[in-house]
């Protein structure tokens, strides 16, 4: 008996197009449609895929398939023996409250209040333009030399930059080895590659640092004026803040600990600090060490650009006086390049441990291959070699701008500093530095405020200028500019 071929009605179905490729694909699409649309219902049988085929024109094991894959989804029932069905689900219109194919655009999620808080950090924490004042930017005559280019290419194409399991989260020993080498010689830190964490960079460090010794609602002292990394970072953990000030011997340490003993970690910038550029003095470093060894705290030094001094040797690092209590933390950003993102956390023994556990969970670990590179680098002496270089020349180019600045706007007062990347000048009273830097934005040249770096009750008003990746011609000519800004907002 000849067999009554099935008319199958479903519209949605009207749009496959027999001349794409992709049938089964373009099928299991329709399908879905229909189901979400409500064309199909709950429970509502499917023709079989014989007829189905015909009805269509398409090969049976075309139609199969897309059945398979809608059966996987969870979109369609089968049994043994039995017709395929539309499953009950979420995608019935009636459970979920809503018509998918709709315009309606359904309710509106409550937005947590950290969605703006998160939003705020990204508008806080961007980096500025690569234009002068920025601090950072390695290019030209200071960027990483041939051999670097050269080891790169070379590490990069072995097998073991790219190994084919997950790598060690701790970071890569030959690069911790490389660093712990360094370390000791160029810096004092006690350093062994078994306490070194490789992290994506200091803010990172810091990060981990607020997460392994900080419980939310536990107090932290941090420097005032500070960076404003670090101060997301603690209020982020729900960290209480004090900040201290600091003076021409920076952190003022017996305001810390006589006012806050209950304070659990001090963050510090001791060989430059963080923006204005005084070094913590021996005794207050002896100070902070008693305070740490009294109270059961920890110091988290933050070491961001100790090895670009100009008049001497690098002040050693306050590790070396207390291993024990001191979490190091170093970047590659400043005298490499911030897009590497890599730097390290050098912690005391008994949290080594617990730094390496936070940093997996974190993000498994940095990219192996530009931990070869760099560990390359170092080990072939190159990276020493490149610092050196690189002193000298930031040291002309910090003195261009001390010049010109000097010449050109004599009512600045500069900051005394002899290292880093950035030279912070003090605004006259009753000018607003952010309103300086806005206007600056404006003529072409990228200056950080300095008020927004300061508590509440600390309000300085200055400007933070980076010199690193800029020529004297470029620093001279934004100066310049510089000036104009000014005596535009504050004549006189
Ligand atoms: C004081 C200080 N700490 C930490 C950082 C973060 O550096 P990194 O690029 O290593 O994350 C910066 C960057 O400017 C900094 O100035």
């Amino acid at each position: 008996m000849a067999r009554r071929r099935l008319i199958v009605e479903i519209p949605a179905l009207g749009a496959i197009d027999g001349t794409r490729g992709g049938i089964g694909r373009q099928l299991a699409d329709a399908l879905r449609n229909a189901i979400a649309n409500g064309e199909l219902k709950a429970g509502e049988r499917l023709p079989s895929t014989r007829a189905l085929a015909v009805s269509l024109g398409f090969s049976r094991g075309t139609v199969a398939e897309a059945y398979e894959q809608l059966i996987a989804e969870g979109c369609l029932a089968a049994r043994a023996g039995a017709s395929t069905r539309v499953a009950s689900g979420p995608h019935e219109p009636h459970v979920a409250g809503l018509k998918l194919s709709g315009k309606a655009p359904g309710r509106v999620p409550a937005l947590p209040a950290s969605v703006s808080r998160y939003a705020a950090m990204a508008e806080g924490l961007a980096p500025l333009p690569m234009v002068p004042f920025s601090v950072a930017v390695p290019e030209g005559d200071v960027a990483m030399d041939d051999h670097w280019r050269r080891l790169g290419n070379r590490v990069r194409a072995s097998q073991a930059a790219v190994p084919s399991g997950y790598a060690d989260p701790q970071g890569l020993l030959a690069l911790r080895v490389a660093i712990a080498d360094y370390l000791r010689r160029a810096r004092a830190v006690r350093a062994s590659p078994e306490n070194i964490v490789i992290t994506e960079g200091t803010q990172q460090g810091l990060y981990l640092a607020a997460k392994v010794l900080l419980a939310p609602g536990s107090v932290a002292l941090a420097e005032d004026p500070a960076y404003p990394g670090l101060i997301s970072v603690l209020e982020d953990g729900g960290i209480l803040v004090h900040r201290i000030p600091v003076d021409s011997q920076g952190l003022d340490v017996a305001a810390a600990t006589d006012d806050f003993p209950d304070a659990g970690v001090a963050f510090v910038t001791p060989s430059h600090q963080y923006p204005m550029g005084m070094p913590l003095s021996m005794p207050r470093r002896l100070a902070l060490v008693e305070w740490a060894r009294r109270h059961g705290g920890w110091i988290v030094e933050d070491d961001y650009d100790s090895e670009l001094r100009y008049a001497g040797q690098p002040f050693p690092a306050l590790q070396g006086l207390a291993g024990d209590r001191v979490v190091y933390l170093g970047t590659f950003s400043k005298v490499m390049a911030p897009s590497l993102r890599l730097g390290y956390i050098v912690a005391p023994e008994c949290l080594a441990k617990a730094f390496a556990g936070a940093r997996a969970l974190i993000g498994r670990g940095s990219p192996s291959a530009e931990q070869h590179v760099i560990a390359a680098y170092m080990r072939e002496g190159y990276f020493e070699a490149h610092i050196r270089r690189i002193r000298g020349i930031y040291a002309e180019r910090r003195q261009v701008l001390i010049d010109a600045l000097r010449t050109e706007l004599p009512r600045l007062r500069i900051e005394p500093a002899d290292q880093g990347m950035h030279v912070v000048v003090r605004l006259p009273d009753g000018v607003d530095d952010v309103a300086v830097a806005s206007a600056a934005r404006n003529a072409g040249i990228a200056l950080r405020a300095l008020s927004p770096m300061c508590s509440g009750d600390l309000r300085l008003s200055g400007l933070m200028l980076g010199f690193g990746g800029f020529t004297a011609g470029q620093l001279k000519e934004a100066v310049q500019r510089l000036r104009r800004v000014l005596s535009a907002l504050a004549p006189g």
